[in-house]
């Protein structure tokens, strides 16, 4: 089959979260078994542009309400990625540093999804699925079924997989000349509680609809930002397929941002080593547990009760546990993590901001990762963790309840059940009685890095929806 992901992130093009971890792993784990699987994303002024190859296999004109503007594709040149990468060069639009937050996000991302169909409606052949990731393509579905314009791919399936519903794109009915021309009698199938909404769009356009774990597709009936009598509609068309991991990016073996490198057999002495290493650079006691967050400093991961958390967890704990953060996200609580480091110099310390090659370093010298998230469609952090040999401790919600089984249910990890100071506290307080136990702690860690959360069967479960 011939797979067309569509998405505003891809890894190591553009990584803002886990979309980007997804995208850049799922078309690979494909090819591999057998398929073509393509991934089309804007071209971003980064890195990646700069220090690769690529050639143009695109230069056309597409419309954007009542302006004509340039389009030109570039494929990068030696496939190292697994997939062919295509990059959407849109001038004053999408070549720009950040992926989103700017005030013209809605016309970025449509003038991308109206120039991607123009050039897929001029190849010669169609592609077998259209794989549309999240509310910034969430208007293909629609065009591709209702725009005159893109006539030639009316018959083409198309899939959304919905990362994460609390974003969703709306924007008002003054914006509708920027769609081109449909039958004004389709118009509500854009529309959503008084205004064009993308994922909405894409929820009843699109031929299925996947979300990122089954407990998340069961959660959002109750719980999507609005969306909620949309999702319960359309059950009937869903699924929920957990993410997998690219066990090539993600291995301690061989991964080479790491201090030491470790196995399952290694696992102690490789841990220890990558601890030493970050106790070091953030002035942290190798002797005491390393307990860790990584993530956005978003409403959705909990992040506005670290500071709460934190600071109850090491008033009470007599300085016997460490904590290190990474993270960016609202200045507010980046402030108040920030200042933290004063009050428990020695026991806390925090990186704010983002850091690809630190993120790896913490999930291999960490002994717990803390997600006390109020949302989590999948959550890849857990699984990171784990792969890592770091036990997570984690809400039971979305994919984390479907990936993390408490250590009192015979399982490997530590969960609890709201996102409150209280239980997240509580929850840290067994971890670190855990910790005591350095026979229990050595079991755990090779049970969890051991487990199989690699892409192989998610991708394969990907390509049976295919077969509409
Ligand atoms: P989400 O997509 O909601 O942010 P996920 O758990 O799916 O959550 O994925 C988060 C991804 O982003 C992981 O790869 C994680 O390591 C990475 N990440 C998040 N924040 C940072 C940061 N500040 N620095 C480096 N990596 C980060
Ligand atoms: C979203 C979700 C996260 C998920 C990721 C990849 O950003 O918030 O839970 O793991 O997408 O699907």
């Amino acid at each position: 089959m011939e797979i067309i992901h569509l998405s505003a992130e891809c890894y190591p093009i553009a990584k803002v979260g886990g979309l980007g971890d997804v995208v850049g792993a799922l078309p690979k784990y494909q090819n591999k078994l057998g398929h073509v699987a393509k991934v089309v994303m804007p071209a971003y002024q980064t890195r990646f542009m700069q220090e690769n190859e690529f050639e143009v296999v695109y230069d056309g004109w597409s419309k954007l309400g009542f302006q004509n503007f340039p389009v030109r594709i570039f494929r990068e040149k030696t496939n190292k990625l697994g997939f062919d990468l295509f990059l959407v060069h849109i001038a004053g639009l999408m070549d720009r540093e950040k992926v989103y937050g700017y005030d013209d996000d809605t016309e970025r991302f449509l003038a991308y999804q109206i120039a991607v169909l123009d050039w897929m409606s001029q190849w010669e052949h169609t592609p077998d699925v259209i794989h549309c990731h999240d509310h910034h393509t969430g208007l293909v579905p629609f065009m591709a079924a209702y725009c005159q314009q893109f006539n030639k791919l009316k018959k083409v399936p198309t899939i959304l997989t919905i990362h994460n519903a609390q974003y969703q794109g709306q924007f008002g009915w003054d914006k509708l000349h920027y769609i081109p021309p449909f039958d004004l009698w389709k118009a509500g199938q854009l529309e959503w509680r008084g205004a064009i909404n993308p994922l909405a769009s894409a929820i009843k356009c699109a031929w299925r609809v996947t979300t990122v774990s089954p407990s998340y597709l069961d959660e959002i009936s109750f719980n999507a930002n609005g969306l909620e009598q949309l999702f319960a509609r359309e059950r009937g068309k869903s699924v929920g397929i957990l993410n997998g991991i690219d066990n090539d990016v993600w291995n301690p073996t061989t991964d080479p941002m790491l201090e030491k490198q470790y196995a399952i057999r290694t696992v102690e002495n490789g841990k220890k080593a990558n601890k030493d290493m970050l106790c070091r650079v953030f002035e942290l006691d190798p002797d005491k547990p390393l307990f860790t967050f990584i993530g956005r400093l978003v409403g959705e991961k909990g992040a506005d009760l670290l500071p709460d958390i934190f600071y109850r967890t090491l008033i009470e704990g007599n300085g016997e546990i460490n904590v290190l953060v990474l993270g960016s996200g609202d200045p507010q609580v980046e402030g108040r993590l920030a200042q933290l480091k004063h009050a428990f110099p020695g026991n806390y310390n925090a990186y704010i901001g983002y850091n690809e090659q630190l993120s790896h370093q913490i999930y291999a010298g960490a002994d717990f990762l803390l997600m006390p998230s109020r949302v989590e469609p999948c959550g890849l952090n857990q699984m990171y963790a784990l792969r890592y040999g770091t036990i997570p401790v984690v809400r039971r919600i979305g994919g984390l309840k479907d990936t993390v089984v408490d250590i009192g249910d015979e399982g490997f990890g530590i969960c609890h059940d709201q996102t409150s100071v209280w239980d997240v506290c509580h929850a840290i307080g067994r971890a670190n009685e855990l910790y005591t136990d350095k026979k229990k702690m050595k079991e755990i860690r090779k049970f969890i890095m051991q487990l199989d959360h690699s892409w192989d069967r998610a991708a394969q479960e990907y390509i049976d929806l295919y077969q509409i």
